[in-house]
């Protein structure tokens, strides 16, 4: 029998590059915990239903990718293919935003579905760390976003990203651009499925990569010149905000998104070393989401962040982060007696704080030392027979290489003094 594979479109993270992947969720979020976010969990499942009211029955995310099931009690649920409709159901389930204190501010973590036709950079498993303000309008709370966004690439060291932002206008005037867009595009030589998408989404049509769909585009009415006042208002102002705060970004009128609950401003980082799957980010505002699903009138921004995607950026780019050695000590016994001893030694070590790896298998010097210079660890204890007989372990510092002999029962104390 030939063993196991992950299945397509999905890969494990294994060490080394696993850190890497801890390492930018944790960058990613750290703006975020910084600027009033709360941590948030939802399951990785929920009743189908709530998709296909919150992210929209029009869009390819619903209609092609859920990955769906019945339970084997009748439930009908869902893989999660995105955050923000689970995470608007749990703050109205518990009520947050009756708590007198809005925007309720979350962030989050963790892995979403979609069954899309893999590629570079498109995977049927994938990870976001994202972030949603529900609950107030407000063109501040947009420009936050998208600035904390902006801070976490560049501190994660990213430069050749871009920003794409766009409104989609309000229930009041992005209904009068529709029909006037619709109009335009029943006149136009379109194949069946497009013919269909024009009734029921027709702003994706602008979406359509197709050259000789892009050509017949070139005249059709733009959202810009159908914007209400207080969306261009609106707009204006997050435009501003970002200019004052020195994020440089690009109006991209034809930025449209995949999912439909968006209003007014939306937004995407793109980035240039990626190939088709340029998007490591994207998000905007959606007013009437909460009333979709039920709840009351939230208007709400947000985002998420491709953790696959920034990841391979990283690598586009060859940004090396800075990740510190996880053992800080690495005892090699040589011998029975060494081992319970040094064994005991590794224990009182990272009951103190100090991260500390052991030669487990009583394999020779020469491997065991080989696992040291590999663990990255600054000191490597090495104890056997004569050493115990005079009551010493050898310590070596391996950047020096220096060595000396150290009292056993003042080894840790002397280790955690060099450690700092
Ligand atoms: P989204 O644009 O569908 O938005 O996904 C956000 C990011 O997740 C993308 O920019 C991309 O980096 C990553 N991503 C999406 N699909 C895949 C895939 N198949 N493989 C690898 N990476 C992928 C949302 O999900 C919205 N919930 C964002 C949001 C939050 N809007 C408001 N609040």
């Amino acid at each position: 029998m030939s063993t196991f594979q992950a299945p397509k479109g999905t890969y494990d993270l294994t060490p080394p590059r696993s850190a890497t992947f801890l390492a930018v969720r944790e960058v990613i979020s750290a703006p975020l915990r910084d600027s009033g976010y709360g941590y948030i969990e939802t399951p990785g499942f929920e009743n189908v239903e709530l998709f296909a009211r919150g992210v929209g029955e029009s869009t390819d995310i619903v209609t092609k990718e859920m990955y769906t099931l019945t339970t084997k009690g009748g439930d009908q649920l869902a893989l999660r293919p995105e955050g923000t409709a689970s995470v608007l159901r749990a703050a109205l389930e518990a009520n947050l935003h009756k708590a007198g204190n809005l925007p309720v501010k979350l962030w989050y973590s963790g892995s979403y579905y979609r069954y899309e036709r893999p590629q570079a950079g498109r995977y049927r498993h994938f990870s976001q760390v994202g972030a949603e303000a529900i609950g107030t309008e407000d063109p501040a709370l947009d420009a936050e976003l998208i600035i904390l966004a902006d801070q976490a690439y560049r501190s994660l060291g990213l430069r050749r990203f871009r920003i794409l932002l766009n409104s989609l206008g309000d229930k009041e005037c992005r209904p009068v651009y529709r029909e006037a867009l619709q109009t335009f595009l029943r006149d136009l030589d379109l194949d069946e499925e497009t013919r269909r998408r024009i009734e029921i989404n027709p702003l994706r049509v602008l979406d359509d990569k197709r050259a000789d769909v892009q050509k017949q585009l070139t005249d059709a009415p733009k959202l810009r010149d159908y914007l209400c006042d207080a969306c261009k208002a609106y707009h204006e102002e997050v435009r501003a905000l970002l200019t004052a705060a020195g994020v440089a970004f690009e109006d991209d009128e034809k930025l449209v998104r995949g999912l439909d609950y968006y209003t007014r401003t939306t937004f995407e980082f793109v980035h240039d070393g990626l190939g088709s799957q340029s998007a490591v980010g994207g998000g905007g505002r959606y007013d009437g989401l909460s009333e979709m699903i039920g709840g009351p009138e939230l208007p709400s921004v947000g985002w998420a962040l491709g953790v696959d995607r920034t990841v391979l950026a990283l690598e586009a780019e060859s940004v090396e982060l800075d990740l510190p050695a996880t053992t800080s000590v690495y005892a090699v016994p040589l011998g029975e007696e060494a081992r319970r001893v040094l064994f005991g030694v590794v224990t009182e070590l990272r009951r103190a704080g100090i991260a500390a790896d052991f030669a487990f298998g009583g394999r020779g010097l020469k491997g065991a030392m080989k696992s040291a210079n590999r663990s990255g660890a600054r000191y490597t204890l090495v104890a056997g027979e004569r050493d115990l007989a005079e009551g010493v372990v050898q310590l070596k510092d391996m950047e020096s290489g220096e060595q000396s002999a150290v009292p056993l029962a003042e080894a840790a104390a002397e280790l955690a003094k060099r450690l700092g």
